[in-house]
């Protein structure tokens, strides 16, 4: 491994926590060229195989577990079974993409609406994070990156589920990035606006990978941005 973070005991593991053939394998193909074992998160199983397939064949070897990250204790699970397979996880990304349903309009957006986005994007990954964080408090090195759309950083009148829960999720990873910092364990936060383009000179998945391979190991500044905001 060559990350400023690496102590040189190896045997660390990057776990993406929504994983799929776009960011969540160009992060594992990055990450795991440094020598990280390469655990994997999505729901669904058959799509998770033919993921980890697709990645073996490439050299990167990675192993997937399932979980819905609306599922505490199932997320807890998968952290726990990847940590055991892989080694101690040093870098989690919180990155799942957020349903459809999430973004609906403000003046359609009742409480129950809510549910789901706050569910997926604020229980989960506090649930993610208190599954990682006591091992990297004891080993006094870590990172963790969450991955976000434009909403998070100027909300979208027609995508108020996702502006709320996005912001949520915001203001606790910045309270992390504040209070673990003098621990050594660095947290960041990049934001894409619009979509994710295969060959934009940005926001290309492999771009994007190096980006947050470059988060991890200049461990600099909470909020960083893919792209201009109004692109
Ligand atoms: N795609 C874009 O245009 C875009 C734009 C801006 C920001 N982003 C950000 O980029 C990240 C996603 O990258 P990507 O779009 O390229 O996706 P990806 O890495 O190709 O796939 C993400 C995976 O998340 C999993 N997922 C969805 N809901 C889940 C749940 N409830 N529990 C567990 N896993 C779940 C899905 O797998 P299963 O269905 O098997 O669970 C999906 O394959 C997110 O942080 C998103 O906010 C994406």
């Amino acid at each position: 491994m060559s990350s400023s973070n690496d102590t040189g005991d190896g045997g660390g593991s990057i776990v993406v926590v929504g994983a799929g053939p776009g960011l969540g394998a160009a992060v594992a193909r990055r990450f795991g060229r440094e020598g990280y074992g390469v655990g994997l998160v999505a729901r669904d199983r058959a799509r998770l195989d033919a993921l980890v397939a697709d990645l073996a064949a490439d050299g990167v070897p990675a192993r997937g577990y399932t979980a819905d990250v609306r599922d505490a204790e199932q997320l807890t699970d998968a952290l726990g079974a990847a940590a055991a397979d892989l080694g101690p996880v040093e870098i989690l990304q919180y990155s799942p993409a957020p349903h459809r349903d999430f973004m609906r309009p403000v003046l359609e957006t009742g409480p129950r609406d809510l549910l789901g986005p706050i569910e997926f994007s604020v229980y989960g990954a506090v649930a993610a994070v208190r599954e990682v964080l006591p091992g990297m408090r004891e080993r006094g090195r870590g990172t963790l990156l969450f991955v976000n759309g434009g909403t998070a950083a100027v909300p979208h009148p027609e995508r108020a589920g996702t502006s709320v829960a996005f912001a949520a999720e915001s203001a606790y990873a910045h309270l992390l990035h504040e209070r673990l910092a003098p621990e050594g364990i660095h947290v960041s936060q990049l934001i894409i606006p619009g979509a994710i383009v295969p060959g934009h000179v940005r926001k290309d998945p492999a771009i994007l990978a190096e980006t947050l391979w470059g988060l991890h190991c200049d461990r600099t500044g909470f909020r960083h941005y893919a792209d201009d905001l109004d692109s």
